[in-house]
């Protein structure tokens, strides 16, 4: 691919994920606005001062033909999407497109090998798992992750919101999986361990085994296995006491049966499961902490990027911000592209990097759209234009089609003079365009009158 590690390309990051290679990135982690209503601005001061992005959404935030783009390539991706409208309205539908389009696009860059990562909140997390199913098939679900972003607030009337939801999916069952990385233990797993005096944890576990067994059947410093046998031999159990591994009754001097002690390795630590409490957001007094608005935690992304890559990957963050990703990438020896439309972010981005792991003039700063070393398909027919110019409704009956149901027509007839420019043309249902066939467009909608369509 004609991109190099450590790549930042300061635009959309729509036309740099077209310009990419098909199969050349092994794992996305995103983290777009999350279609919250507000709009960000890093405070004034801080090294992020300037940066802003909005997080409001409405149509004219959407080109006309991502909607029939999204309608011809996943069918169902747009259905899912008016669902949403129906249920939430424009704003989120408009949310979703801008969402959907790259989405697709991320899908098709990610190699079969790769992983993506969604991260967003409730506000949205839900229409976005319909599209992510969608788009990467619902077998390709791995987890939804809910990172409990602090310990709460007064939120009236309701639970405190303070979690995000991170949406991960593979490309295919070829994803590369490290297994999730040793969690800390939670207070009621600690509980049901002891501390010795120099702080490390063990339990107690059986010295004995199930049946009788002759030879391990013997009496042992005062102590006889009643219907069981030792699990050791008698040389074993000696190694064991002289190791202060053998706990002791009362009288401080014959085992307890039950006494083996067994301290708990690193190998023993719980996984990480799909809850996450213990990754604490950038905080104000933070070491980390730039001022770039919604920042995440290194931890965040070095826990992911472990598990979903290997060393030389390539990480792709389309949202980069202040360059989390590209942080903890490089911390990992992973090669990292990052896109941020923001011109601060891409200033942030050196300053970071230079900063926190000594990348001093290595990065690659681009406002150029790389090229695609395979042929571009068409992503703006007329007929992608007109679908969603007409939010996928037939010009006719008014209903909603799919897009291959569509036919272009000409609003007047070629054979009344009606010319090819696309304010000539609509799309109408097939019943619709035969109704019409040759006649105008009054002439159609007093038929469907008639017919009691409309
Ligand atoms: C939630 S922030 C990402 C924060 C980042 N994860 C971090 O830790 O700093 C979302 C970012 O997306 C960027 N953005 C929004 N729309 C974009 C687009 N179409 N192309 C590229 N970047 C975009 C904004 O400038 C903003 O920096």
């Amino acid at each position: 691919m004609s991109i190099k590690n450590r790549t930042i390309f300061e635009n959309d990051n729509l036309f740099v994920l077209r310009g990419m290679d098909s199969e050349s990135i092994d794992l996305i982690y995103l983290d777009p606005p999350f279609n919250s209503n507000r709009n960000y601005a890093a405070p004034i001061g801080s090294q992020a001062a300037g940066a802003a992005f909005k997080d409001t959404w409405t149509l004219s935030d959407v080109d006309n033909a991502w909607h029939g783009e999204i309608a011809d390539r996943e069918p169902a991706l747009y259905q899912a999407i008016h669902t949403a409208e129906l249920t939430h309205g424009k704003g989120m539908k408009s949310y979703l497109i801008m969402m959907a389009i790259r989405l697709l696009e991320m899908k098709r860059v990610l190699k079969k090998s790769g992983s993506l990562y969604l991260h967003c909140d409730p506000t949205a997390s839900h229409y976005l798992k319909l599209l992510m199913d969608a788009v990467f098939g619902r077998r390709n679900f791995r987890n939804e992750i809910i990172w409990r972003r602090n310990s709460g607030n007064n939120a009236g009337k309701q639970y405190g919101r303070n979690h995000d939801t991170l949406l991960y999916y593979a490309a295919s069952n070829q994803a590369t999986w490290n297994g999730s990385v040793a969690d800390n233990y939670s207070p009621e797993q600690r509980s049901r361990f002891k501390t010795d005096p120099a702080g490390n944890l063990y339990k107690a576990e059986n010295l004995t085994a199930p049946g009788v067994t002759p030879s391990r059947s013997f009496e042992w410093r005062g102590a006889v296995p009643r219907n069981r046998s030792w699990r050791y031999n008698k040389e074993k159990l000696e190694e064991l006491w002289e190791a202060g591994l053998i706990l002791t009754k009362r009288d401080g001097k014959t085992p307890r049966l039950d006494g083996l002690k067994t301290y708990l390795g690193p190998d023993d630590r719980p996984k990480v499961q799909s809850i996450w409490t213990d990754i604490h957001r950038v905080a104000n007094t933070s070491k980390e902490r730039t001022g770039y608005p919604t920042q995440k935690p290194i931890a965040l992304l070095e826990r992911i990027i472990k598990a979903s890559s290997n060393k030389a990957d390539v990480v792709l963050d389309p949202f980069c911000g202040c360059a989390t990703t590209c942080v903890a990438a490089e911390r990992l020896g992973r090669q990292w592209i990052g896109i941020d439309i923001s011109e601060k972010a891409v200033d942030l981005v050196r300053m970071r990097l230079e900063k926190e792991v000594g990348l001093f003039g290595t990065v690659i700063h681009r406002t150029d759209i790389p090229k695609r070393s395979e042929k571009l398909p068409n992503y703006r027919t007329h007929k992608h234009t007109l679908y969603g110019k007409q939010e996928g409704l037939c010009n006719g009956c008014q209903t909603q089609f799919p897009f291959r149901n569509m036919t272009v027509d000409h609003i007047i007839p070629r054979n009344h003079g009606g010319t090819d420019a696309v304010d000539n043309l609509q799309l109408l249902c097939g019943a619709c365009n035969s109704t019409k066939s040759t006649g105008t467009q009054a002439e159609l909608l007093a038929k469907l009158q008639e017919q009691g369509i409309l």
